[in-house]
């Protein structure tokens, strides 16, 4: 929070001088936040942050606000690449905000208001800075709508992140948003630090399909040669995680044995994967809800397009595959992120081994239980690799933001609970895993929390294993392992 912070008194007051200035066509200065505090603009110790304070992210979200729920309308013409979309943010502000940001990558902004009256905009690379007519009290709840339009970009970061966002294919969109994608389909506090509900309504040419996170609500209502589905996501979510992948698709749709709604879809090149797909994700699904507990939301399943990113997403409720048939292990561990990553968040990317390293660990765990191998022996070969290996020169407990999905923090973030388990004992260990969930359900977790409730449930002072496992550049010693 801000050290500006006024009272509400004092923003009731300002409220007051501020009915009469200039509320519309006036655009707030480019920059927001932090740069305008220095500018000498009237009120603008109340603009919100940027940021949401992650600093290896510093754009990344925004302060000031709070988000309970993004409701999306979106139609995309596939032929034009074209997306039309109108954005209803549900927020609580957490200070006294003369104006606010969003953060947008690239489109046309038509309109945008706040609880239904114009509101003035102006737009500074991917920050899109809100100023109501009014200004927002602390604690005050309002809605910022935001009409777009325009071809979505993908963000194409070839050093490090990789092609993420928005990715148009030859049928649709293909579209998963690590870390900070969200931004290229809707207006966005795009942070995991800040989780939401949302309601999809997706419109798109009549024949394909729609997908997003949560479950359908209705059936999908055809008029005019368009198609309309709606979603919901009623668990909270970060944004990173949602979808609006569209195309042609073919479905399979029933229940996992354990009795979650299970549902596949793959683009018609893979359609010799769906029944596997269909099968796999439901029966790991319910196997990990045995291991970590309740599975965490009302839907289970996974998508597979043909759009070649060769990787694959952890989209709440539908992780997504690009480009290939995805094997049980890669399967294991999008499915294992629904609990490490999805229900439990990171409130800071320099965390991100809490997702990685667990859904890693997943699929050792995977393979032990389907008779291909031990965990430990999984574990003694990363150890076997040389002292010289760059996983032992990259500490994956602070992952870093110029190469944040380093091997390490799979990896080695991996042995990190693999050597905790030798250490604890079984029992202790799994314990601890579903006790972690549990007391963390839908919310956000730091490593320091993991590494107290670790010694909490164990009763043993376990400081020197996690730093020489995750805070250490070098291999660590044999006593710690
Ligand atoms: N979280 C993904 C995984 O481990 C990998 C990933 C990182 C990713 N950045 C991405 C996937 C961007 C899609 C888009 O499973
Ligand atoms: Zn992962």
């Amino acid at each position: 929070m801000s050290s500006t912070q006024r009272t509400a008194a004092a923003a009731t007051v300002l409220a007051g001088l501020l009915a009469c200035s200039p509320s519309t066509g006036a655009s707030a200065p480019a920059t927001a936040g932090l740069a305008a505090e220095s500018s000498g603009e009237p009120h603008a110790e109340h603009a919100g942050a940027a940021g949401i304070g992650d600093a290896d992210f510093p754009l990344d979200g925004n302060g000031g606000y709070d988000v309970a729920h993004y409701g999306l309308r979106l139609d995309y013409d596939p032929r034009g690449k074209r997306l039309t979309g109108v954005t209803a943010v549900a927020a609580k502000a957490t200070q006294p905000l003369t104006r606010f940001n969003l953060d947008l990558h690239g489109f046309e902004v038509g309109a945008v208001s706040v609880d239904g009256r114009q509101a003035a905009f102006s737009r500074s690379g991917d920050e899109l800075t809100v100023t109501p007519g009014r200004p927002l009290a602390k604690g005050a709840k309002f809605v910022v709508k935001v009409a777009y339009s325009g071809r979505p970009e993908a963000i194409k970061d070839a050093a490090n992140l990789g092609t993420y966002g928005w990715i148009t294919t030859s049928d649709g969109a293909f579209v998963t948003c690590e870390p900070n994608g969200a931004k290229t389909w809707f207006p966005a506090n795009d942070h995991p630090s800040d989780k939401a509900r949302f309601d999809f309504e997706i419109t798109v040419p009549a024949g394909l399909t729609a997908l997003a996170n949560g479950e359908l609500v209705g059936k999908p209502r055809t008029s005019r040669g368009k198609t309309t589905f709606v979603w919901r996501e009623r668990h909270p979510m970060a944004t990173y995680l949602a979808t609006a992948t569209l195309g042609e698709f073919e479905l399979r749709e029933g229940r996992t044995p354990g009795g979650i709604d299970n549902l596949a879809a793959v683009d018609p090149a893979f359609r010799s994967s769906l029944g596997r797909v269909y099968s796999l994700s439901g029966q790991i699904t319910d196997y990990w809800a045995g291991i970590f507990g309740p599975y965490p939301f009302s839907s289970t399943g996974g998508v597979v397009d043909d759009f070649a990113t060769g990787y694959a997403l952890e989209n709440q409720t539908k992780p997504m595959y690009g480009g290939f048939d995805p094997d049980e292990s890669i399967i294991a561990h999008e499915l294992a992120h629904q609990w490490f990553g999805n229900s439990l968040s990171v409130r800071r990317w320099r965390d991100l081994w809490l997702n990685e390293g667990f859904a890693t660990y997943a699929e050792w765990l995977w393979a032990e239980h389907r008779g291909r191998g031990k965990a430990q022996e999984t574990f003694d070969t990363q150890l076997a690799r040389a002292a010289t290996d760059p996983i032992w020169a990259y500490p994956p407990g602070r992952a870093k933001p110029d190469d944040l999905f380093n091997e390490s923090v799979y990896t080695r973030g991996a042995m990190t609970l693999h050597a905790l388990r030798e250490k604890i004992g079984d029992t202790d260990f799994f314990r601890l895993l579903k006790d972690w969930n549990t007391e963390h359900r839908y919310g956000h977790v730091t490593t320091a929390q993991f590494i107290a409730m670790a010694e909490k449930v164990s009763g043993k002072r376990l400081g020197s294993l996690f730093d020489a496992w995750l805070f250490t550049p070098r291999r660590p010693p044999a006593d710690n392992r």
